[in-house]
């Protein structure tokens, strides 16, 4: 995982009044929302004899461990052990690390950090989502590294053979480009995909003018995807970390042509419903792939139509570089 990132983790609905442990960058987590509204994440072991808080009750704005009450703020530090009295001062040995937590756009983005002090960027998220649009979301865990799920998304060259039904018809299999472009850290890539007929040849990145017409993808590092299907048409994509095998993906359809609750929550909700159709076409293929984890360096045999992952795969080396 890159150090010194926001990654989007989970929804901000699935932490509703109880405690919540999942495992995210390979750690296990326990969030919760105190009476204040604050919601904090700690490291959901207890310092004292390693059960999980996550199981404990919220007593105001702190957690209770569930087995001999040692009690938790949200910067992972224990205010009380019961044992030894309310008047007993806790020394400050008696912690666990605390995450820093935001939300934005109904998710839950976690700074990734070795350090919670110093600047922090903003979320870096797709703003113009948060204007106008409404949304359904389609979750589920896959058994791969983040990297496979995420590299699906950017591999513009898989669409007429594993979509051939859906977003793939039509048996066009040349790849003109992709166009490749920076902003930060978010990567938009273009790219015509058209039929073979045995005449023609792929053109080039540098081959294609008037590119920022073509179809067009962002991936915003190091976890969220969006597809620019149109102004008002999207489907955005998080690859949250569990491990290093296995990802909870959450799948949104966006749109604004009908932006009213029942109507256009049920067109949105439809949609949806053929993007995880899109998706468990793509899961069939992406789970076989081995191994389970990319890296810059590592073998395969990648080709011009590969251009985002190879992009995507350079820039994670060096995010992780100046990370260290
Ligand atoms: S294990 Fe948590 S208080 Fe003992
Ligand atoms: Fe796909």
């Amino acid at each position: 995982m890159i150090k010194n990132q926001w990654y989007a983790i989970l929804e901000s609905k699935e932490v509703k009044k109880k405690p919540v442990g999942v495992t995210r960058l390979n750690e296990k987590l326990v969030l919760w929302r105190g009476a204040d509204g604050k919601l904090n994440c700690i490291y959901d072991l207890c310092c004292h004899r390693g059960a999980s808080l996550a199981i404990g009750c919220i007593k105001d704005n702190q957690i209770e461990c569930p087995f001999h009450g040692f009690l938790y703020d949200g910067s992972g530090q224990v205010t009380l052990i019961p044992a030894n009295g309310k008047a007993d001062k806790v020394p400050s040995r008696y912690k666990v690390h605390s995450y820093i937590v935001k939300e934005k756009a109904g998710l839950i983005w976690l700074w990734y950090s070795d350090s919670n002090d110093g600047d922090i960027p903003e979320i870096p998220f797709f703003e113009e989502l948060l204007e106008g649009f409404i949304y359904k979301t389609f979750a589920e865990v896959w058994p791969v590294h983040y990297t496979r799920a995420a590299e699906n998304q950017m591999d513009v060259v898989h669409l007429p053979f594993v979509h051939t039904s859906t977003i793939g018809k039509g048996n066009k299999t040349i790849i003109n480009g992709p166009v490749v472009k920076w902003q930060d850290n978010r990567m938009t890539f273009y790219v015509d995909n058209v039929f073979d007929d045995g005449q023609t040849k792929a053109l080039k990145a540098d081959q294609i003018e008037n590119y920022e017409s073509l179809f067009k993808l962002d991936f915003q590092m190091p976890n969220t995807w969006q597809n620019y299907i149109d102004e008002k048409v999207r489907v955005f994509a998080v690859f949250a970390p569990i491990d290093e095998e296995n990802t909870k993906i959450y799948l949104r359809f966006y749109q604004k042509f009908l932006p009213v609750p029942i109507i256009g929550g049920m067109i949105t909700s439809i949609s949806n419903i053929f993007n995880r159709v899109i998706l468990h076409q793509d899961r069939r293929v992406v789970l076989t792939q081995v191994p389970k984890k990319t890296e810059l360096a590592m073998g395969e045999n990648l080709i011009p139509g590969d251009l985002p992952i190879i992009e995507f795969r350079k820039r994670r080396k060096l995010l992780k570089e100046t990370a260290n």
